[in-house]
C-alpha cells in the first residue's frame, strides 16, 4: 500500500516538473516583460492573468486529457479518439499545426536561448561590473548588430538541445529542474527587493498594475493571448504528448493549478523586478525584445558581487531556456521518426539542422536583413507572431473544442472528479467560455 501510494506521488511530481519546465523558460521573463513594456503595461498584464484563467486553464486540462486517452503522439491521440467518439478525422489537423508551431517557435527561441549564453559568459568575465546605462546598452547593440556572435550562439545553444534530445538525456535534467526552479525564484525576489530599495518601485507597480482604459487596443489583447498560450507551452500538442504518458491517478485540475501559479508568479516576478530599474535608468519600456538584455546588466552592474549574481541568474535563465526548448524539439522529432524513415538520432539531426536554418534567417533581422518581409514585420517578429498570435491560439482552440464537444460530457466529469455545479461549469468553461474568449480576441484585434 505504502508503496504504491510513493510510486504514485513520484509520478506525478516528475509529470509535474516536465510540464512546469516546459511552460517555465524565455517566455516568463524575457518575453512577458518585453511584451508589458511594449503593450503600454497594465492594460496587457490585466488581459493576460484573465486569458491564463479562463482560457489557459481549461485548454491545458483538455491537452492533458486529450493524451490521456489517446495514450499516443498528438497526431495520432486525436486521430483515434475522434474515430472512437464518431467525429470526422479533420481533428488531426490540430495536432499537424502544432508540430509546425513548435518548428516555427523554437527557431527564434534559440536565438534568444543564444544571447542568455552570451551573457552568462559576460557576467562571468565582468563586462557589466561597474558600467553605466549607456555602456550596457551599448554592448547589447553591438551583440545585435554583430551576426557572427549572434550566429555562434545560438549554434551553441541549438547544438546543446540536439544532444540532450538525441542522447535522451531528458529525465535527469527534468530532476534538476526540481532545484533550479526555486533557486531562480529566490534570484527574481532579490531582484525584486533590489528593485523596492534602488529603482522606482512605485513607478513600475503603477506601470504593471494600474490600466489605462485607452490602453485596451485589439493589438494588446491579441498580444496578452498569444503570450497566455506561449508562456503555458499550448496549443502546440505538447501538453498532449505529456498527458500521453500520464497514470489515471494525476488529479489534472490540481496539476493545472500547480503548473499554471508557479508560471505566473514567475512571470509576475520577473516584471517587478526589470521595470523599478527601466524607470530608474529613464530606459524606454518599450525598447522590445532586448530590455531584459539591457536592465538586468545594469542591476548586476551596480551590485557588489553582481557578476556572481548575474552569472547565476543568466545560466539559470539559460537552463530554463534548454527545458523548454527541449520540450519544443521533441513534437517536431517525433513527428519525423514516424512520418519518415529516419529513426530517432538522424530525424533530430535533420529537424535540428533544419530549425537552426531558420533561426540565421531570425538572427540576421536584427542586423544585415532588417527589411520588413510581411506586414510590416522582419523575420523575427513575423515568426514570433504567426505563431504566438495565430497558430497557437487556433491549436488550442481545437483542443478545447474537441474536448468540450467530441468527449462525452459524462466521461469527462469522471475523469475530472467533478460532478453537480461543478461539472457543469467545466462543460460551460470549455464548450463556451475559452472558444468564445479566443474567438472574440480575434474578432476585437479586427474591429479594435
Ligand atoms: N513556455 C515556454 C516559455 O515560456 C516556451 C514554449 C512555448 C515551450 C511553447 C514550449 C512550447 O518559455
Amino acid at each position: 500500500m505504502a508503496k504504491s501510494f510513493h510510486a504514485q506521488w513520484s509520478s506525478r511530481m516528475t509529470f509535474i516538473l516536465a510540464a512546469t519546465g516546459s511552460a517555465v523558460g524565455l517566455g516568463n521573463i524575457w518575453r512577458f516583460s518585453y511584451l508589458v513594456g511594449d503593450s503600454g503595461g497594465a492594460a496587457f498584464v490585466l488581459v493576460y492573468l484573465l486569458c491564463i484563467a479562463l482560457v489557459g486553464l481549461p485548454i491545458l486540462v483538455s491537452e492533458w486529457m486529450i493524451g490521456r486517452r489517446g495514450q499516443k503522439n498528438p497526431i495520432n491521440s486525436l486521430a483515434e479518439l475522434a474515430r472512437k467518439n464518431g467525429s470526422s478525422q479533420a481533428w488531426i489537423l490540430v495536432g499537424v499545426s502544432g508540430v509546425l508551431a513548435a518548428f516555427l517557435i523554437l527557431s527564434f527561441y534559440s536565438v534568444i536561448g543564444g544571447w542568455s549564453l552570451s551573457y552568462t559568459l559576460s557576467s562571468l568575465t565582468g563586462d557589466f561590473s561597474g558600467q553605466d546605462a549607456a555602456t550596457i546598452e551599448g554592448l547589447f547593440g553591438a551583440l545585435l548588430e554583430s551576426p557572427g556572435m549572434l550566429m555562434l550562439w545560438h549554434t551553441i545553444f541549438m547544438a546543446l538541445v540536439l544532444g540532450i534530445v538525441a542522447f535522451g538525456v531528458n529525465q535527469g535534467l527534468e530532476k534538476a529542474v526540481r532545484l533550479l526552479m526555486p533557486a531562480l525564484v529566490v534570484l527574481l525576489v532579490v531582484l525584486v527587493i533590489y528593485g523596492m530599495f534602488s529603482g522606482h518601485f512605485g513607478e513600475a507597480l503603477a506601470f504593471m498594475f494600474a490600466p489605462d482604459m485607452s490602453a485596451f487596443t485589439g493589438d494588446v489583447v491579441l498580444a496578452a493571448m498569444g503570450q497566455a498560450f506561449f508562456t503555458l507551452s499550448l496549443g502546440m500538442g505538447i501538453m498532449i504528448s505529456y498527458g500521453s504518458y500520464l497514470g489515471q491517478e494525476v488529479k489534472l485540475l490540481g496539476a493545472a493549478r500547480t503548473v499554471i501559479i508557479l508560471d505566473t508568479v514567475i512571470a509576475l516576478l520577473a516584471g517587478l523586478a526589470i521595470f523599478p530599474i527601466v524607470f530608474a535608468n529613464g530606459l524606454d519600456p518599450s525598447e522590445g525584445p532586448g530590455l531584459i538584455f539591457v536592465t538586468l546588466p545594469i542591476a548586476f552592474g551596480g551590485m557588489t558581487a553582481g557578476w556572481l549574481l548575474g552569472l547565476i541568474f543568466f545560466l539559470l535563465l539559460t537552463f530554463a531556456a534548454l527545458t523548454s526548448a527541449i520540450s519544443l524539439l521533441e513534437p517536431v522529432v517525433e513527428f519525423l521518426e514516424e512520418r519518415s524513415p529516419l529513426s530517432r538520432v538522424p530525424a533530430t539531426v535533420v529537424a535540428s539542422f533544419a530549425i537552426w536554418g531558420l533561426g540565421v534567417a531570425a538572427l540576421l533581422s536584427f542586423n544585415l536583413w532588417d527589411f520588413t518581409v510581411l506586414f510590416g514585420l522582419n523575420i523575427f517578429d513575423l515568426l514570433d507572431t504567426v505563431t504566438a498570435k495565430i497558430l497557437l491560439p487556433l491549436t488550442g482552440l481545437g483542443a478545447v473544442l474537441f474536448a468540450g464537444w467530441v468527449l462525452s460530457r459524462d466521461s469527462v466529469a469522471k475523469e475530472l472528479g467533478l460532478s453537480g455545479g461543478a461539472a457543469t461549469a467545466w462543460n460551460v468553461a470549455a464548450r463556451f467560455i475559452a472558444p468564445i474568449g479566443v474567438i472574440l480576441v480575434f474578432v476585437f484585434n479586427l474591429v479594435g
